[in-house]
């Protein structure tokens, strides 16, 4: 028999092992609204502070799943992969992989996430470009991705909702760096999409939920495990968030970036990430090639303007205005701009990425609490990188921003963020490793 909410808290917060019964107990009653927030809470602390072992994360995931409907893609033709990153700063590259993978003959569907604490989400960059529906019921959803090659959705209502109601939960109790609650969380939305493959980009570094390499490893192994186990092939890789991918930072400077590098002027450090997670895809898909290969194929795609078209049909096709891919003036911009300047001459040694996401924050381009609006042109441009060398009065960063209010708590936290030194600092490496069903293996490229 299922014991009552207040013997499966103790059991865990002693370090026992819960059966499923008494898991799918707190799944369902907490969905229900049977169990109130302040014993849910409590069972969380308990499984962040002892974790859970491989049998217990199973069902979690499952009974998470189970808790609401699943979006059938069976009737779509061809290979349907899917992409998640664990979240960051600056990370636009769903809107680069999704539409170049697209181009290459594989759909790419996708349920994201708004921002999270100092992260920034998918949907609030997609909802800069004007008109832009990221809330589609599963026909709909069905049809953007036969027609297009593509598409990038929010979670309805009776997607995973137990992972909606505990999302909350977990946000407002410290209890969101926890290997098995985000491996549960993240895979549960995963399978309760059909796709046919799922490619992880579990971010490591100051940015990243997962600060230290050897968990970001641990939380990628456990997802690999999770999806593999369904049948579908599952990969990631570990992706370096110890400063702010790319430039830009913030909605429509993300989107703008993310068009750019759709025309072949992506930055590096962007295209990096890029091309290792398409390449992933492809294999997901069953294109199996040489990662030179595949970046020779990527690189075609843009220079033919392909990869771009299926963005551009995409944002047609959930209700945007696609002429922001040739007229970024469509696109929200901040009324106030400003340049934050290098304090001295010398070599950019760190931005760390947490207190950059938490500025950006500042200037209106996240939430501080969950009914905050967000200003769609705010955010940074980052004129240098970690290696460059900066004059003194240098220009480092732009700040867009219609908060003028917030501007020097912008400020103090970009001079926290950015680390000037004497000695010259190498560009970091953007991709770490590849993590498959067989194991762990450094990224070799
Ligand atoms: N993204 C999710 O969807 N869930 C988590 O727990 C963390 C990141």
């Amino acid at each position: 028999m299922a014991s009552g909410m207040y013997e499966i808290i103790s059991k865990k917060r002693d370090g026992l092992e819960l059966n499923r019964e008494e898991i799918a107990f707190v799944i369902s009653g907490y969905v229900r609204g049977d169990i109130p927030d302040y014993q849910v809470a409590a069972w969380l602390m308990a499984v962040y502070l002892r974790g859970l072992n491989d049998r217990e994360l199973a069902d979690l995931t499952e009974l998470m799943l189970a808790s609401g409907d699943a979006i059938a893609l069976d009737g779509v033709p061809g290979k349907k992969i899917d992409k998640h990153s664990t979240g960051g700063v600056g990370d636009k590259i769903s809107f680069i992989v999704a539409p170049l993978v697209a181009a290459c003959g594989v759909r790419v569907p996708m349920l994201s996430g708004r921002g999270l604490g100092h992260t920034g989400g998918t949907l609030d960059k997609l909802e800069a470009i004007p008109g832009m529906n990221v809330f589609l019921g599963p026909a709909k959803f069905r049809e953007v991705l036969a027609q297009t090659g593509m598409v990038i959705c929010g979670q309805t209502e009776n997607i995973v909702p137990a992972d909606k109601k505990l999302y909350a939960l977990r946000d407002a109790t410290a209890t969101v760096s926890s290997i098995p609650l985000i491996a549960s969380s993240i895979m549960s939305k995963k399978l309760a999409l059909g796709s046919d493959g799922i490619v992880l980009d579990v971010k490591t570094g100051s940015g990243a939920f997962m600060r230290e390499e050897a968990d970001s490893i641990r939380l990628c192994r456990t997802m690999v495990a999770i999806g593999e186990k369904t049948g579908r092939p599952c990969l990631g890789i570990i992706s370096n968030m110890d400063q702010p991918l790319g430039r830009a930072v913030g909605n429509s400077l993300e989107m703008i970036e993310s068009l750019e590098a759709l025309k072949g002027r992506g930055p590096a450090d962007v295209m990096e990430v890029t091309f290792a997670l398409g390449w992933c895809m492809l294999q997901a898909a069953g294109q199996e090639m040489a990662y030179a290969k595949a970046v020779e194929k990527f690189s075609a795609a843009i220079a033919s303007g392909r990869a771009l078209e299926v963005f551009r049909r995409f944002i047609a096709a959930q209700g945007g205005d696609p002429c922001v891919c040739d007229d970024y003036s469509l696109l929200p911009a901040s009324r106030h701009q400003e340049d934050f300047l290098a304090p001295a001459a010398g070599h950019v040694q760190r931005i760390d990425s947490f207190e950059a996401g938490m500025a950006a924050i500042d200037t209106g381009a996240g939430r501080r609490r969950k009914e905050d609006a967000v200003a769609h042109g705010a955010g940074f441009i980052f004129h240098a990188n970690v290696g460059d060398a900066v004059a003194k009065g240098q220009k480092i960063v732009t700040i867009n921003s219609d908060r003028p209010e917030l501007l020097p708590s912008v400020r103090e936290r970009l001079a926290a963020a950015i680390r000037i030194g004497p000695q010259p600092a190498a560009r970091p490496k953007m991709v770490l490793h590849r993590v498959d069903k067989d194991g762990v293996n450094p990224w070799p490229y």
